[in-house]
Formats: C-alpha cells, structure tokens, sequence
C-alpha cells in the first residue's frame, strides 16, 4: 500500500453514526477560522467523548491553539457549530465557557505575572467558594491554596510569591492546579508539559490520568512529544491544513505510525512546492 492510500489518510472523518450521542460531550462541526488572508481552520469535525483525554497533534501553526482558543470562549469561530452535551453553543466569552463546564490552561497566557501564586490560583473564584456569597480572606485563600498545591504534590517554595518570579515550568504547575481544581467537565491543556522537567511533568501525568478515570473529566491536550501523548492519551487526532485529518485510538495506533504520517504529509507538501517551482 501507498501512502496516499493508506486509511489514516481520510480527510474530515464524518460523525459516527454508533456512538451513543450521551457519550459525546464536545463536538464542533465545521468550524472555521481565519486571521486575515491567512484560513488557519477549513472545517474542523471533533468530538471528545465523557472522561476521554484526546491528544490534539500538528506542526507548529497548524491550528491547535486557535482551536483551543474558540473552544474556551476565548474568540468566535468564523463559521461552523459547536456542541456541549448535545446542545449548540455559542460562546461571547471566556466565562461565558467556563459555565458550561469548560476550563483551559493556555500556551501562553497562564498566569497573571504581577499576582501571587496564591491570588492566581483563586483568580475568578473567590465567589464561586461560598456559593456565591461572602469574601475569601487572604489568609483562607493562602491555606488554601497551600494546602491544594500540597494535596496535588505541586512544590513552589513560596506561596506569596509573584508569578513572574517563577520558573516555567513551576507557573505551568500552577495554571493546571487552578484549571484542575474547578469543577470542570471539559478541561483544554494547551502544552501543559512545556517547560517542565521530568518530576514536574509525572505529576502532571499523573493529575490528568486521575480526573479522567476517577472524576469522568474529558480532556484535550496539546504536545508536540509523541511519548507524553501515547502515555496521557485515549485517542489522538492530528490537524493538517485546517482539517482533521487523523483520528486513532492510541492502541489502534503507534509513536511510528504518528511519526510517518506526519513526515508524509511534510513530503507531499514538498513535492507540492517543488512542482510549483518547476511550472
Ligand atoms: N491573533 C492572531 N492574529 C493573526 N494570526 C494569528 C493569530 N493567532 C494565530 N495566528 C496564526 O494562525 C496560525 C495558527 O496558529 P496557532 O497558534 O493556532 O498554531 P499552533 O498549532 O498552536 O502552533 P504551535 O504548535 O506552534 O503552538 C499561525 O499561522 C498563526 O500565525
Ligand atoms: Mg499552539
């Protein structure tokens, strides 16, 4: 068999039709989006299923964090529909996401470098603790969060430090606790082991294996190290020019089947610009 006839090579792979629709509790449908004159998504068919963690794989610009971006309520898609639980939503903001359950840990805007690890933490929450009603004192906000770095194994020495004083790897620590410590259903983690070491990352692991399996959160993650995404992941899509244009379960599938696939479509898109160069 070729390449190009290869089964992983399926453009936009349809709904299936025998999944129970309970089971789906994020599904976009055609959604598009672009900066410009640069079209970044064409058409991006998603589902993620009740306590999946789903790995989201492409090139550097591909998509992935625009995706994330609409999905959290962060920006509109230009077209197409999104769906939480089998109802179409229609995000305007950020909050407006996170009502339905959605919680993000972004690429590049994780913490709010001015504040302390502890107020970063509690950022948009202190209501949220009292149902709604009375203040969060700071020395409760500090137990508490001392107490839910502990509980998560998260060591930062000091907790009324400034973000901006901490490691990368220690503030990408930081930005998974507090999306994790929300009652969140869907949870998007947009390269949430960037930047950090071996330890940091086991835990990291370890967190998302725990809220999948034992608490039913479903997640989307981001990573560009195929080994993390085969260790953390049930099933890996791979966006490639604006499309889904792999969807595997990861035992159906293999770190070198990834790896071929995503080297492939690299030589086709040469053999492309060298045909252009030759007319
Ligand atoms: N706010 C913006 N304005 C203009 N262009 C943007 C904006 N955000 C993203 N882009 C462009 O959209 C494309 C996709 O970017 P995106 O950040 O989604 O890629 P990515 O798949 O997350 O890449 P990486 O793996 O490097 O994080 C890129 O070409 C990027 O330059
Ligand atoms: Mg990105």
């Amino acid at each position: 068999m070729t390449e190009a006839e290869s089964p992983l090579v399926e453009a936009s792979p349809t709904r299936d039709a025998t999944l129970a629709a309970s089971d789906v509790v994020l599904e976009t449908v055609g959604v598009t989006k672009s900066y410009g004159a640069v079209v970044v998504l064409r058409g991006i068919d998603m589902q993620l299923r009740r306590g999946e963690v789903l790995g989201l794989v492409g090139d550097n610009g591909a998509g992935k964090s625009t995706l994330v971006k609409i999905l959290c309520g962060f920006q509109p898609p230009d077209t197409g529909k999104i769906y939480v639980e089998g109802k179409e939503v229609s995000f305007r903001s950020v909050a407006d996401a996170r009502r339905f359950g959605i919680e993000t840990v972004y690429q590049d805007l994780a913490l709010v470098p001015q504040l302390t690890v502890a107020q970063n933490l509690f950022l948009n929450r202190e209501l949220t603790l009292f149902g709604g009603v009375g203040w969060l004192s700071a020395g409760k906000m500090r137990q508490l969060a001392k107490n839910y770095l502990e509980d998560i194994k998260v060591e930062i020495p000091d907790i009324d430090a400034e973000a901006e004083s901490l490691s990368g790897g220690q503030r990408q620590a930081i930005a998974v606790a507090r999306a994790t410590r929300q009652n969140a259903k869907i949870l998007l983690l947009d390269e949430p082991l960037a930047a950090m070491g071996a330890r940091e990352s086991a835990l990291i692991v370890d967190l998302v294996k725990d809220l999948s399996r034992n608490l039913g959160v479903s997640m989307i993650v981001i990573d560009h190290n195929y080994t993390h995404l085969f260790e953390l992941c049930d099933r890996l899509n791979v966006i490639q020019q604006g499309r889904i244009a792999f969807d595997q379960q990861v035992q159906d599938t293999s770190v070198e089947e990834l790896t071929k696939f995503m080297v492939s479509q690299y030589r086709r898109e040469l053999a492309a610009g060298q045909k252009l160069l030759e007319q």
